[in-house]
């Protein structure tokens, strides 16, 4: 099963790469295991002397240095404020195409990616789909350090079960910003818009995995091949 898995990922991804990278374009380049598969497809295309002029925009540590290894030229934000499309990965995916992304921790530089590019595409292996945000995944919440515990009291409060993340040793994850993240498992979201809403005024939530009227297009394998969908 993960090795099918991991093949609708790496379908998607290469689906995605080829219809939407086109030559000097400037790319956003997402987070987790299908996201890479995008930073490969990419390599791969350049090693056959294709989209050589392609600038990406890393959304991760990860993500850079993976790039980094594989050869693929980066820019940044700053550089380049606008980006004709992002490609990345999602963990839970609605049918209008709001999405939960963060499973991989880099939810903040993901949205700040996601809100500067022109188009966004979630690449997405069928399992992903579901009938309501929340339903089969928490959101994750980035929030500062200081004070932390009180906004898991206010979490608690919107109704989550929170979970502080932490790695493998069991020590805090940490964010690329320095950052906690609490996954808020809320079951699923009725009113997302007012939740995201709720988050976004909180001082010390400096992020959200909720992605709302930010995707413009979904590609997802499955068993009976690649679908694109669009919000
Ligand atoms: C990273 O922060 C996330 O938003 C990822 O995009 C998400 O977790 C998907 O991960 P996989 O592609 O590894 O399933």
């Amino acid at each position: 099963a993960a090795e099918r898995t991991a093949r609708y990922k790496r379908e998607a991804a290469e689906a995605a790469v080829e219809r939407f990278f086109q030559a000097g374009m400037r790319v956003g380049l997402g987070t987790g295991s299908t996201a890479a598969f995008v930073v490969r497809a990419l390599a791969a295309r350049r090693e056959r002397g294709l989209l050589l002029d392609v600038l990406g925009v890393p959304t991760s540590l990860a993500t850079e240095a993976l790039a980094r290894e594989l050869r693929v030229p980066l820019t940044t934000l700053d550089a380049h404020p606008v980006l004709d499309v992002t490609i990345d990965g999602a963990d839970e995916v609605a049918p209008e195409l709001s999405v939960i992304k963060g499973g991989g921790g880099a939810l903040l530089r993901e949205k700040i990616v996601a809100q500067a590019s022109r188009r966004v595409v979630i690449v997405a292996d069928v399992a992903k789909l579901s009938p309501r945000l929340g339903t089969h995944w928490p959101v994750p919440v980035e929030v500062l350090p200081f004070g932390w515990r009180s906004q898991q009291r206010f979490l608690e409060a919107l109704g989550a079960r929170v979970t502080p993340r932490s790695r493998a040793d069991g020590s805090p994850f940490h964010t690329d910003q320095g950052n906690l993240v609490l996954d808020c498992a809320f079951g699923p979201i009725d009113t997302p818009v007012s939740l995201a809403a709720r988050l976004d005024s909180r001082a010390g939530v400096v992020g959200h995995g909720l992605f709302l009227g930010l995707v413009t297009d979904l590609v997802v394998a499955g068993p009976s091949g690649v679908e694109h969908r669009v919000a």
